[in-house]
């Protein structure tokens, strides 16, 4: 007969730690189509402050709910193995998200992140920025992730130097969003030393598609 006790004494030894400054712990995973609404509702509450650096926050001031469920699903729906979307949340709630988008570089990914309205400052963009890093290099097994981000924004240029990123250059780029001025900055961590192959090295990604994960060293 299976003995339940030593799964149960796992399980009460199992206790995550809460996100510094609230009380719960910080849970991540990849978006999901039931995530729209709750995304719907993240968006119109932070449209302010991503608009001036994220272009279709700035745009979805015009959307409905049947373009907010667009957007999610292509974001759900992409075939495009470089890109991966994933979701922050703090007792249920959706606090943040961050990407990875292809940059050319057959081994090597780009990093993004918006965190939402009233929860920006508190050390979440750096979280979830070191939380997806981890995932680029441990679970899908990239050579090296970049950063990049306008030469104005400056929190967003914040994280890559705390998390020890070096910086790697400029370039002239696009400049949708309103603040956005085309000069942008670089910065790129390449797979650490010693690192097993990625979990998903030769596998197939939809396996890990309802992970869910607990950073616990944040
Ligand atoms: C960029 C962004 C994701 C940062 O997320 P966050 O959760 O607020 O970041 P953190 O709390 O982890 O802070 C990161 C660092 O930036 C610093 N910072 C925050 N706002 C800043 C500002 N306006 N100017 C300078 N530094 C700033 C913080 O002080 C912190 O550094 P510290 O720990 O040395 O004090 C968030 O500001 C955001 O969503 N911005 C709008 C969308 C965006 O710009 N996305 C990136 C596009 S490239």
């Amino acid at each position: 007969m299976l003995d339940t006790r030593k799964y149960l004494d796992i399980q009460n030894e199992y206790k995550p730690v809460n996100f510094p400054g609230y009380n719960h712990p910080a849970e991540f995973r990849r978006l999901k189509p039931t995530d729209t609404l709750a995304i719907s509702k993240v968006i119109r509450k932070s449209r302010k402050s991503l608009m001036n650096y994220l272009e279709w926050a700035d745009k979805s001031g015009n959307w409905g709910f049947p373009q907010i469920q667009k957007w999610v699903m292509d974001h759900v729906k992409n075939d495009d193995f470089y890109r991966d979307h994933f979701v922050f949340l703090i007792n249920k709630e959706i606090v943040g998200m961050c990407s990875t988008a292809p940059v050319g570089d057959p081994y090597q990914v780009q990093l993004s992140y918006w965190v939402a309205d009233g929860h920006q400052g508190k050390g979440i963009g750096t979280a979830m920025a070191r939380t997806i890093e981890d995932y680029a290099f441990r679970v899908i097994g990239w050579s090296a992730v970049q950063i990049c981000h306008d030469a104005t924004n400056r929190a967003s240029g914040k994280i890559p130097q705390k998390l020890g990123y070096e910086w790697n250059g400029t370039f002239e780029g696009d400049n949708y969003a309103r603040s956005e001025t085309g000069f942008w900055y670089s910065w790129i961590k390449y797979r650490p030393e010693g690192l097993p192959p990625g979990i998903l090295q030769g596998e197939d990604p939809e396996y890990f598609s309802q992970a869910v994960t607990r950073p616990e060293e944040i």
